[in-house]
């Protein structure tokens, strides 16, 4: 077993640290405040390889493995995790959904623009009584000859309203069940296309998140994705990579808040000592540090089984479980360490404790991994 990173994930790592304080941290609290999305600084982390990270060069992409990708996340998710979000669905949601099971048109049309970060995609999957139990979906989308006719509402789409490409997942032969679901590529713009209002969140408040509803919109037959039917296994197989990348937000996010706290606890007296001089504190710092650890090696792993082509489901929802449950209780105690000024904006460690609950609940909730992880393990 090999723990040391090669040069060139060490010099992917450096520039998304560089690139995150750099760019991302002036103004992250006002973004937050004022629930504004990350224009600027999105079109440079394309401009800069990160929106495409391991998408095969041939189609604008870095080429880059899942190791590299999820050291990047980490990076930008402990400063922004609004911005790190759209970073995940391009990456792991889109793109390399598309990469794997679009066909060589779908991929020189769509895939080189996203990839580049020249447009943003959005994964559609999520309806209003379709969240965890996913196989319900009520969207259609029937074959009328020609094309397909789109019909339907899908709820909580991160980058809903910025987003050009959209993958929607819908029913094409409902007595099927999810056998009969298919997996589209969709456009802004197409008639029949509409966008609803931006959703006010807790967390990750500089991302936006939409319902989006399909009213007889006509998709074309070439813009299904894989063999007709293969809809459901396509969101559940690009889920499985992308439960990576939100696992790796969690990361992020917990390392951010700890490495704030341990700065504030050298700084800051209380009983006539620094606070790190404190068992209370001390013994917190200890804990956050070990479950942050523990969370990397679960992630690595999981980065390593899919760069090494093997079974990543397991492990990515291991990952992803452990990193969000981890999150949530380091980013607490991150405010506990500050005390009064923790409860307050500059400290940052408020934000991070909102943005790092959205990590148990989206692309599966923990509930949800316990039940690919226990399924998983019941059946060896
Ligand atoms: N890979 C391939 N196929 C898979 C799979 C995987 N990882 N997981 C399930 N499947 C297949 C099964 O083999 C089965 O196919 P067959 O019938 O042909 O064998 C089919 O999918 C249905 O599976 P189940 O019978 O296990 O279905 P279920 O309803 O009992 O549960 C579930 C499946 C795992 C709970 C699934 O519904 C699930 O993952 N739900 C959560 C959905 C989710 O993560 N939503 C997030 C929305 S996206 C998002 O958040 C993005 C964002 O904006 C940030």
């Amino acid at each position: 077993m090999d723990f040391n990173l090669t040069e060139e994930q060490l010099m992917i790592q450096q520039a998304a640290r560089d690139f995150a304080n750099a760019e991302l941290l002036p103004g992250v609290i006002e973004r937050d405040e004022k629930e504004q999305f990350p224009h600027e600084q999105i079109k440079k982390m394309g401009e800069l390889g990160f929106l495409g990270m391991m998408v095969d060069p041939k189609y604008g992409g870095g080429g880059m493995d899942t190791i590299s990708y999820v050291l990047a996340m980490e990076e930008i998710s402990k400063v922004d995790a609004s911005a790190s979000v759209v970073m995940s669905v391009n990456n792991s949601l889109v793109c390399w959904g598309l990469e794997k099971y679009g066909n060589e048109e779908q991929k020189q049309k769509y895939l080189t623009v996203l990839a580049t970060g020249e447009k943003l995609g959005a994964f559609c999957l999520s309806e209003p009584e379709a969240g965890s139990d996913a196989t319900s979906q009520r969207t259609t989308a029937f074959d009328k000859g020609d094309y397909y006719l789109l019909n339907g509402t899908k709820n909580w789409i991160t980058n809903g309203g910025n987003a050009d490409i959209y993958l929607v997942i819908a029913q094409t032969y409902p007595e099927k069940g999810h056998h009969g679901i298919n997996a589209f590529i969709v456009e802004k713009g197409m008639p029949g296309f509409d966008i609803g209002p931006k959703e006010h969140k807790m967390g990750i408040r500089g991302s936006d998140t939409h319902s989006l509803m399909f009213n007889d919109v006509k998709v074309p037959k070439e813009n299904r994705i894989g063999e007709d039917g293969f809809g459901f296994k396509f969101a559940m197989k690009t889920l499985a990579g992308g439960r990576i990348g939100i696992a790796s937000q969690a990361l992020g996010i917990a390392s951010g808040a700890y490495e704030r706290a341990l700065q504030y606890s050298k700084e800051r007296k209380a009983f006539g000592k620094l606070i790190s001089q404190h068992q209370a504190i001390a013994f917190k710092l200890a804990d956050m540090k070990t479950n942050i650890d523990a969370a990397r090696h679960l992630i690595m792993k999981a980065a390593w089984d899919k760069d090494m082509h093997q079974d990543y489901n397991l492990s990515g929802a291991m990952a992803k479980y452990f990193a969000a449950e981890m999150a949530m209780k380091v980013t607490t105690e991150a405010v506990q360490v500050h005390g009064g000024y923790g409860y307050v904006k500059e400290y940052h460690v408020e934000r991070m404790m909102r943005d790092a609950k959205i990590t148990q609940i989206y692309e599966g909730t923990s509930e949800i991994q316990q039940i690919v992880i226990s399924r998983t393990i019941l059946a060896d």
